[in-house]
């Protein structure tokens, strides 16, 4: 009943060869320049984040709110200029713990979501209502800003459905939420998307720095528009990257699609981003065993597939049987391990052929000549085959070029981007 003939045909249909990726880099610059036109002729949604790069010389005490995945961060920190900081305190709390709280389904409450986000910030405060404090938000979703601080929620993404939180201005909520806890001593200043203060926080470390990335749960990027033609200021566009709509998806992607919080939406995201990884690989598997059981894979099952060196694949049997209730033979466990490493090898390849779109774009309009493209995320950090398979990706694409950029791990840079950001906005 395994036919390995179809597990293979259907790593080939998470293929993506060199031809396609430079068609899709092509594909995905022409959508960028319409979108600079004109954001409703490009399925990028080009956000305004009204910052631009920082100077490396911001300094002072911030907090920091890191607001986008599973788990909330809230920090004290202090920027001490020429590219350093010092992290004085930090919380981490996730916003779901199974059968105890849940503050992204559906039956939760936008008052109840700001009302932890307020006690996590009292908890990093230890008590001062004194000490005045500029807060930096980093809210990880797509937002519409009129300026830095006025972030109006487009839409969820990532599956979360906290009611009462899209169309809002979520530091209004944020703002009430902290009178609702007694704390006056803290003002919400500045909003950034995650990826904006992954690129303010590698490039207060590191000059040349025009890109920024996450490639975690979700995947979005945003890059240092120069508006060279116009003249106009410089500012971090937001593009919503996620959203991209101009690619060709498999029957998977569709199914996945269809069956998501949100049909139709982020559809490269629900192709790379370590959210739906998993999602693809048991649809996937649903093909190969002929069954329509919901299988509940994970992209660290996936990882852990691929890692798996052993003779008999044991631990690759062992999440397999897990997850759907069979025993593989060595041969078919191998099949399976290299479907996992096709669909972690498109994802890495489709993010780099976006990269090079803004690459494209960039060319010749900055001074460098080198650029660093910033990443963060547990998918860029951790997951087998993504850092070489983007090396390989800017290879094939660029060429020689390719020695010109590079991409560079940010660690955390959501939290200490919040807290440039609030720097920022004072200038
Ligand atoms: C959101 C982006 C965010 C990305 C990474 C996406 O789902 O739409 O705003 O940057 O996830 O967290």
């Amino acid at each position: 009943m395994f036919d390995e003939n179809k597990v293979r045909d259907i790593i080939g249909e998470f293929t993506v060869s060199a031809d396609e990726l430079k068609e899709i880099a092509a594909a995905f610059r022409h959508d960028l320049k319409r979108g600079l036109n004109n954001p409703d002729d490009s399925s990028l949604r080009m956000l305004k984040s009204y910052v631009g790069l920082p100077t490396g010389k911001e300094k002072g005490e911030y907090i920091a709110l890191d607001f986008g995945g599973t788990n909330v961060r809230v920090l004290k920190i202090r920027l001490e200029g020429a590219g350093k900081f010092t992290e004085i305190k930090k919380v981490a709390k996730p916003l779901i713990v199974d059968g105890v709280y849940d503050y992204i389904g559906a039956d939760s409450s936008a008052e109840e979501m700001f009302d932890f986000l307020a006690g996590l910030i009292d908890e990093v405060l230890d008590g001062d209502r004194e000490t005045k404090f500029l807060l930096g938000h980093t809210f990880s979703f797509p937002s519409e800003q009129t300026d830095l601080n006025n972030a109006k929620l487009i839409i969820w993404t990532k599956e979360f459905a906290t009611p009462g939180v899209e169309g809002k201005v979520v530091n209004d909520l944020l703002k009430d939420a902290l009178l609702r806890a007694g704390v006056t001593n803290v003002e919400p200043v500045a909003v950034i998307n995650d990826t904006v203060a992954v690129l303010l926080s590698a490039a207060y470390k590191n000059p040349d720095t025009y890109i920024g990335s996450i490639y975690a749960t979700g995947h979005n990027t945003c890059y240092l528009e120069p508006y060279a033609e116009t003249g106009d200021v410089p500012m971090i566009l937001n593009l919503e990257s996620g959203g991209y709509m101009k690619l060709a998806p498999n029957r998977f992607d569709v199914k996945y699609d269809e069956m998501s919080e949100k049909p139709g939406e982020q559809r490269l995201e629900k192709m790379v981003s370590g959210r739906y990884m998993g999602e693809l690989f048991g649809l996937a598997l649903n093909d190969i065993l002929n069954t329509d059981k919901k299988y509940s894979f994970t992209s660290v099952d996936m990882s852990n597939i691929i890692l798996d060196e052993s003779d008999e694949l044991t631990e690759a049997s062992q999440i397999i049987e897990r997850g759907t209730g069979e025993k593989l033979s060595v041969d078919e466990l191998k099949a399976i391990k290299d479907l996992a490493a096709a669909i972690v090898v498109r994802s890495a390849r489709l993010v780099t052929a976006s990269f090079v779109g803004i690459i494209w774009q960039l060319e010749g309009k900055i001074p460098a000549k080198f650029m660093h493209i910033a990443v963060d995320g547990s998918v860029y950090e951790k997951m087998p085959l993504v850092k070489e398979n983007i090396n390989r990706a800017l290879s094939e694409i660029l060429g020689e070029n390719a020695a010109n950029v590079d991409t560079v791990l940010d660690n955390g840079g959501s939290g200490l981007g919040a807290a440039i950001a609030a720097a920022m906005s004072k200038a």
